[in-house]
């Protein structure tokens, strides 16, 4: 075994780590260096391009100068975002001075969006592949080695990878990705995803249901199913066998009690009570939903086509909390979008107040070329109004989770053992089934990662729970 960088970079998540490749190093005899950028969908995606370069002989490899092959699988969704894989392209640049024999790829969501634009803008890259063409890039290798430069961007209506054993890449041995589906038909004005990964599909049922088991069977303690609207998940088996979202939830909940189950991301419009109702009866469901509402305004919701108005978002909420009244509930907002007043502004603050959600992510609007809002409206809210209007939506969200944080204090929460916790080696660290990471010393030696413990919460700070292990009666 050997230790190699998977570097996943999230520009809005900020995650960064190291993998452990589980097969023998010295199998391989090529080399190649990826980091992620974006979302967990991109890093999955990683996931099958390392499994489909094993199969091609490339091992991996935490030095970009050992590699033959660089690869950087990449995201769209903010401007910001593609800066960043621009700017590393330029520091791979004298790597590639010092070893031109080396090929560079640039994968995911930029390749997709820029397509062969991205060679003649980026002269140090290779390859572009999109994130639908990844079966092709041993051909695409083999042609650029041959000294030409390859570009395969084609999206498909069936691709989900299904068939393919994903490789973990920054692995803790415990918690897991697993892909359902992939793309995206919800056309909100101001995404580039529909553009970059196309069309909706959901995997096979049954092949979703094996990759958990393997995993279960590795050790594998928790699994997040992934897709970009997970409740429209809908897969029809070749014996005509209906599959909902609820009922796949329902039968990866019961793989075993001990396999924690979460899912993101939800779409207000698309969960349903089902949904609810099966995460209230499994107890190793994770009572947690990310439910993104963007804005608290109507006029706002209804310009970016999410399909929903500030009413029906509160309904959701309350829907929730009726049914599982301890779920964590965090979301994503987006302040100044195209023609929004201030108070329209104060009405996503209202919201923020009402809902007082566990944790969110939050951005200011940045155009994206070819988005339907690029087309339809103009960016027309100046950026220090964008700014300042994140700040106040930062400073609500702040204030709210401090207090959600505070109530924990006194209570006791069954917790999953990740790791270490990253200041001390003497701490675990762990999360609540909100979602919530719990730090607590270490007793005895006979406890280890993948374990469960419960934690009685002392201490809170805006974003860590700290506690320590208590025996229930
Ligand atoms: N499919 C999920 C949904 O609908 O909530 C998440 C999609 S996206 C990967 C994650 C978040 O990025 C969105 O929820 C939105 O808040 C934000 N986002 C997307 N496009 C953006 C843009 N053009 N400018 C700023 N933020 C954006
Ligand atoms: Fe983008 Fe909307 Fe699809 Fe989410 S649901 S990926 S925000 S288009
Ligand atoms: Fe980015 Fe593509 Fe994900 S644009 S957020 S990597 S789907």
């Amino acid at each position: 075994m050997t230790e190699v960088l998977h570097k996943v970079v999230d520009e809005s998540r900020q995650g960064e780590a190291y993998a452990p490749f589980v097969n023998d190093p010295n199998q391989f005899h090529k080399k190649f260096y990826i980091e992620s950028y974006g979302c967990a969908m991109n890093f999955s995606d990683s996931e099958i391009i390392a499994s489909i370069l094993h199969e091609e002989g490339y091992g991996p490899t935490r030095e970009v100068e050992e590699a033959s092959l660089v690869l950087l699988n990449t995201c769209s969704i903010r401007d910001k975002a593609e800066q960043t894989i621009r700017t590393r392209l330029q520091a791979f640049k004298k790597v590639k001075e010092r070893n031109p024999g080396m090929l560079i790829g640039v994968l995911g969501c930029m390749a997709e969006r820029l397509k062969a634009k991205l060679l003649e803008e980026e002269r140090l890259v290779d390859i572009v592949v999109g994130p639908d063409a990844y079966r092709s890039l041993p051909g695409l290798i083999a042609e650029t080695e041959g000294g030409q430069k390859s570009v395969n961007v084609l999206l498909s209506r069936e691709e989900t990878y299904g068939d393919i054993a994903p490789v973990r890449l920054d692995s803790n041995g415990v918690t897991s990705f697993v892909s359902i589906m992939r793309g995206c038909n919800n056309m909100c004005t101001f995404c580039v995803v529909p553009f970059t990964r196309g069309r909706e599909r959901s995997r096979d049922a049954e092949s979703i249901l094996n990759e958990c088991r393997v995993l279960f069977e590795q050790g594998y303690k928790e699994i997040t199913l992934l897709g970009q609207n997970v409740d429209s998940y809908y897969y029809t088996s070749a014996d005509g066998v209906d599959a909902t979202f609820a009922h796949l939830l329902e039968r990866v909940a019961l793989i075993s009690p001990l396999l924690r189950v979460r899912f993101s991301t939800s779409h207000p419009k698309d969960i349903t009570d089902d949904v609810l109702y099966t995460m209230a009866k499994y107890h190793n469901i994770c009572k947690y939903i990310h439910l993104p509402v963007q804005s608290g305004n109507t006029r706002i919701l209804q310009q970016m086509n999410r399909t929903y108005t500030r009413e029906w978002y509160l309904h959701k909420v309350q829907r929730i909390r009726t049914i599982m009244p301890d779920c964590g509930i965090s979301t994503d907002v987006i302040s100044g979008f195209c023609t929004e007043t201030e108070e329209e502004h104060q009405d996503t603050l209202s919201l923020m107040q009402v809902c007082n959600f566990d944790m969110a992510y939050m951005y200011s609007y940045s155009e994206r070329p070819g988005t339907l809002a690029a087309r339809r409206f103009t960016d027309d809210v100046p950026e220090p109004v964008k700014s300042r209007r994140l700040a106040e939506i930062i400073k609500v969200q702040k204030d709210n989770q401090a207090i959600s944080y505070k109530l924990d204090i006194g209570k006791t929460f069954e917790v999953l053992i990740e790791g270490n916790s990253k200041k001390s080696e003497n701490d675990w660290c762990g999360r609540s089934t909100q979602n919530k990471v719990i730090v607590f010393p270490k007793v005895g030696n006979d406890l280890k990662k993948g374990d469960y413990v419960h934690v009685k919460v002392l201490q809170a700070t805006s974003a860590t729970l700290i506690g320590e292990i208590v025996e229930l009666n």
